[in-house]
């Protein structure tokens, strides 16, 4: 695998893939890299000629900078499991290569994509995640991109940011890698502790609950006041649970056919902020 660490590097590496005609497909991270991050890698793995991870911790998108810090930091290891699954490259730029003017943030309106939940939450994120997600496309060019469902609303602004773009980037969603215990894979379940490490479960089970109650036609409302109510008695505080349109990302308060839906979750289990989210059948 070849460790591309700076722009010449990557730009040697793309104009050689881009002359030969071959197809690129390209998986962003911010490293600490788990199953989730590598089932997205071996899809591409096997849809395109040459694979391309990137590693880099994007400080734009962090509004909080103790989390910024406290971000796991694990290359060498990143390094071997990009190796182990046979991955082509690895590009870890550093802060020059990606901000050579300093830490801004591009101009690009995400609109109302971004108007609840992680955007509520965390004011400015997605703006710091799609200046690097933009940056990352024009220095890298890929065919396509992979990104999965668990950061599903930052899928949706994405998949929204490259249709407004006109970028000849075909953007794949990948399915949410969970543990046998439903935990969602993420970088900051190594900072779950002791007792929230053993009930972090917990938040998945509370989707599944969710999604059997509107399976069986219980009012959206009702819904959110059940699991809130779950919630008041767990050792989690609870961000914000939503049902929202796929499509838009708006909180609704009444099911329609023909549209779809998801239930979203975020809690802090103590400093730890966790999201996650499933997918909602009805009739
Ligand atoms: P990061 O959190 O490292 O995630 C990289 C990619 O892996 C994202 O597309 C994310 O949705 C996906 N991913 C994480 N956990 C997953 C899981 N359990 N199952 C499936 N996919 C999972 O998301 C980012 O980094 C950054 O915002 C980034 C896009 C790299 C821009 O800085």
């Amino acid at each position: 695998m070849v460790i591309l660490r700076n722009r010449q590097d990557l730009s040697d590496f793309s104009s050689s893939i881009n002359d030969k005609q071959l197809t690129l497909g390209f998986v962003p991270t911010m490293g600490a890299l788990h199953q989730g991050h590598l089932s997205l890698i071996q899809k591409s793995i096997e849809e395109n000629q040459y694979t391309l991870a990137s590693i880099y911790v994007n400080p734009t998108q962090f509004n909080d900078i103790s989390d910024f810090e406290k971000y796991p930091k694990t290359e060498l290891e990143d390094i071997k499991k990009l190796e182990s699954i046979g991955c082509d490259a690895v590009y870890i730029p550093s802060n020059q290569d990606m901000y050579p003017e300093g830490l801004e943030i591009d101009e690009f309106t995400i609109g109302t994509l971004g108007d609840y939940m992680e955007g509520h939450s965390r004011p400015g994120h997605f703006d710091g995640m799609i200046t690097i997600v933009r940056r990352l496309f024009l220095q890298i060019k890929p065919s396509k991109a992979y990104f999965g469902e668990k950061d599903f609303q930052q899928l949706q602004i994405i998949r929204k940011f490259v249709y407004d773009e006109k970028l000849p980037i075909k953007i794949i969603g990948m399915p949410i890698f969970r543990e046998d215990s439903g935990l969602a894979l993420s970088s900051r379940n190594s900072r779950l502790s002791g007792s929230f490490k053993e009930e972090a479960p917990f938040i998945y089970q509370s989707l599944l609950k969710a999604k059997k109650l509107i399976e069986n036609c219980k009012p959206v409302s009702e819904v959110i006041s059940e699991i809130k109510e779950l919630y008041d008695s767990s050792i989690f505080k609870l961000d914000y649970f939503i049902i929202a349109e796929e499509e838009n990302l708006i909180p609704v308060e009444k099911l329609e056919s023909n549209k779809s839906y998801r239930a979203f979750i975020t809690v802090y289990a103590g400093e730890v902020r966790l999201i996650d989210n499933i997918k909602l059948d009805f009739n």
